[in-house]
């Protein structure tokens, strides 16, 4: 079975921030102001944050929430994958009990993904749900995460197994924040981002793959505001992820084996490199699948070339990556599905490959790569 999906990503454009509730820039920080003032006064709030965020993006915030302070609290987690377990989250409602918090408490979730995943599952099972805001502080957040209400916590090695579809009231995305990120990270998002232009296609992928990335990696807040219209456009039109939302998965059947194969080797990989890496071999798959043509497929080579070097892949390295292939929680009876690009703009998700699919694109990769 397979669908194509042709995005209407002009119409999109035309109102982009008007959708899902996404506020940008200036206006999010105006609208965010007003909201920490009309919160409910004889409730506790929150804003949950990690130890960077606590430190180089709350006290942007201060003077927007100084009037209330009294009435909210901070709760801190450790930065990174571990605190997104069911351990926190139970911490995280202990903690907030003991505050007194109630039904018309509201929770800000202020940092990167692990913070909007963790506190978004937090506030949907709090009291059986309470309202929630996301302030993503990097990229990724920012074009991904923040925005499509997938709530998650860890089982223990395993990413995302457990979590709600809950989303937030409004995203607040103030690009001040990508200042404060290291480059390394800045490049990652940028798998995601590129991820986004292929879904588009259109004026966005043109804007994409012709921009000149200068030295910091902070993308023009254009180029952010409309990859997450693309998402806001694919999760408006299926928010569980029942057809559409997949296409969101581009990139990502490869790019997460290859994620775990460097984890097991213990050479972590970003994930939005191994996205990005995803998007060159799923690509190559795609030329001999779906005849995606060879002029795109230089393309989309030499836009990842910006941000990464490709490595080669080993032959060795096949059967072990396609293991990781045959867990993806896309498959259904046993196939591998994925998610591959007939044009620019143009995807067809639920495309079952076999091993034999993925050897010729890896040796189409590496003479490429
Ligand atoms: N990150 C993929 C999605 O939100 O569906």
């Amino acid at each position: 079975v397979s669908a194509l999906v042709k995005l209407p990503i002009a119409l999109v454009m035309k109102n982009k921030n008007a959708f899902y509730s996404v506020f940008f820039g200036n206006k999010a920080r105006k609208k965010l102001g007003e909201l920490f003032q009309s919160l409910p006064q004889k409730s506790k709030h929150f804003i949950l944050v990690d130890s960077h965020s606590l430190q180089h993006c709350y006290p942007n915030l201060l003077e927007l929430e100084a009037r209330i302070s009294q009435n909210i609290e901070i709760l801190e987690v450790n930065p990174g994958e571990k605190s997104k377990s069911i351990a926190t989250a139970e911490m995280l409602c202990k903690v907030m009990l003991e505050l007194q918090a109630d039904k018309h408490s509201v929770l800000f979730n202020l940092g990167g993904g692990v913070v909007s995943d963790l506190g978004g599952f937090v506030a949907s099972v709090f009291k059986r749900g309470i309202t929630y805001y996301n302030v993503p502080t990097s990229l990724l957040a920012m074009i991904d995460a923040s925005v499509g209400g997938k709530t998650a916590v860890n089982a223990g090695m395993y990413k995302n197994q457990i979590g709600t579809f809950y989303p937030p009231k409004a995203v607040f995305v103030l690009p001040e924040f990508l200042e404060t990120l290291p480059k390394k990270e800045l490049k990652s998002a940028w798998g995601e981002l590129i991820k986004h232009g292929l879904i588009s296609g259109g004026i966005f992928w043109d804007e994409v793959s012709k921009t000149r990335l200068h030295s910091s990696f902070i993308p023009q807040d254009d180029l952010i505001e409309k990859a997450i219209a693309v998402k806001v456009a694919v999760v408006k039109k299926d928010p569980y992820e029942e057809n559409l939302r997949k296409v969101l998965n581009l990139g990502h059947t490869f790019g997460h084996a290859f994620e775990g194969m460097a984890l097991n080797s213990k050479k972590p990989m970003p994930h939005g490199i191994a996205v990005a890496i995803g998007l060159c071999v799923e690509s190559c798959i795609a030329y001999y699948k779906l005849g995606l043509t060879k002029e795109n497929l230089a393309v989309v080579f030499q836009v990842v070339k910006r941000i990464c070097v490709l490595p080669q892949i080993e032959n060795t390295q096949v059967p072990i990556l396609w293991q990781f292939m045959l867990a993806d929680k896309k498959n259904a009876e046993g196939e591998v599905l994925t998610v591959l690009l007939s044009d620019f703009g143009k995807v067809e998700w639920k495309v079952p490959i076999s091993i034999h699919d993925l050897q010729l694109g890896i040796t189409l990769y590496n003479s490429l790569a």
